[in-house]
């Protein structure tokens, strides 16, 4: 029986001509990163059976571990959207400074990147994903606030490969279909539950938290009817409160002063998809992070986000 399908490219091109100065370049800007996402994905499937699973031996600029795949998603996104033609620059998780487009090649957009959010995971078979973040190029400032964002998603490598994805009109969900190989539309209007007793966060550390949260930890467990669920994959754990509701925290620690999350590759961008999907988040001063003025490009901050009311319950205590 003919049932109606939409595309990726389908919704994102209907989406753009709703604007009055739509070029096509923005569909063009999601296509490449969605061919990237694909290519990545396959390579994510296959890391059992070839040579890429596993360290580098390497670290990053920032001390960290690198992962063969993180080398390989990072080239992948960073070439293929330098070369596009639609963006100014690329800032990385993986790389120290921003990757500007050739001139002459030079485009509309700046493009903030986590290209394999979870990385650690690979080895074990839990989801990974690709953080991505876009703003209008303005000038040579690559710092804006995350309100600016002009769209942000991520790709999720789990049980099925998802690209979520907000342009500023809600949250939409895309499963790839491995069969036809497109993103389809399989979650429309995504809104997360404004209630549901399930919290997220990494309670290894609750020696290192304020007294606050330390409060809040053990409300949550003590009045009981919570469940707790934690990937530790940033991406698996943003995902499952945006569809199932709950809360997710990456708080700021005596060890992780600022908290770990990148503000402009992982915060904002997360925060705006739990915006647009009728929920919340907040990061310094119980606000929200995207008014957070960024003074670096892999600056950290703070994060939580989910249901209205599993955050309100936080923000009682925090
Ligand atoms: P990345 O793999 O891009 O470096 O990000 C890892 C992040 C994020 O995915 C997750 O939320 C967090 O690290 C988990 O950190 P802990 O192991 O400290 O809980
Ligand atoms: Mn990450
Ligand atoms: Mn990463």
């Amino acid at each position: 029986m003919y049932k109606p399908v939409t595309t990726l490219t389908d919704f994102v091109l209907e989406e753009e001509r709703k604007s009055k100065d739509a070029t096509g370049d923005f569909t063009m800007l999601i296509t490449h990163i969605e061919n990237a996402v694909k290519i990545i994905a396959s390579h994510v499937r296959m890391s059992g059976l070839v040579d890429i699973m596993g360290a580098t031996g390497n670290k990053n600029a920032f001390g960290e571990d690198v992962q063969k795949l993180d080398e390989f998603a990072n080239k992948l996104l960073v070439d293929n959207l330098r070369k596009s033609g639609h963006v100014y620059a690329v800032i990385s998780e993986e790389m120290e400074k921003p990757a500007y487009a050739k001139e002459g090649q030079r485009g509309a957009y700046i493009v903030y990147i986590d290209p394999l959010d979870g990385s650690s995971n690979i080895d074990t078979n839990c989801p990974t994903g690709t953080i991505f973040s876009i703003y209008k190029t303005d000038g040579d400032n690559l710092l804006q606030k995350g309100s600016r964002q002009v769209a942000a998603g991520y790709a999720i490598y789990g049980s099925s490969v998802m690209l979520v994805y907000s342009a500023g009109n809600g949250v939409n969900g895309f499963t790839l279909d491995p069969n036809i190989g497109s993103f389809l539309l399989s979650h429309p209007d995504i809104k997360i539950p404004q209630k549901m007793k399930s919290y997220s966060i990494n309670e290894a550390y609750e020696s290192l938290y304020d007294e606050g949260l330390k409060s809040y930890l053990a409300y949550v467990r003590q009045t009981g009817g919570y469940t707790s669920r934690y990937v530790g994959s940033g991406v698996a754990d943003a995902h499952r409160t945006l569809v199932k509701g709950g809360i997710f925290l990456y708080p700021a620690n005596k060890k992780h002063k600022e908290g770990k999350l990148r503000l402009m590759l992982e915060v904002n961008p997360l925060a705006y998809l739990a915006e647009q999907a009728g929920g919340v988040a907040v990061s310094l001063n119980k606000t929200s992070p995207l008014t957070i003025m960024p003074t670096k490009i892999h600056q950290r901050a703070p994060f939580v986000m989910g249901s209205h009311e599993e955050v309100d319950l936080f923000l009682k205590y925090a």
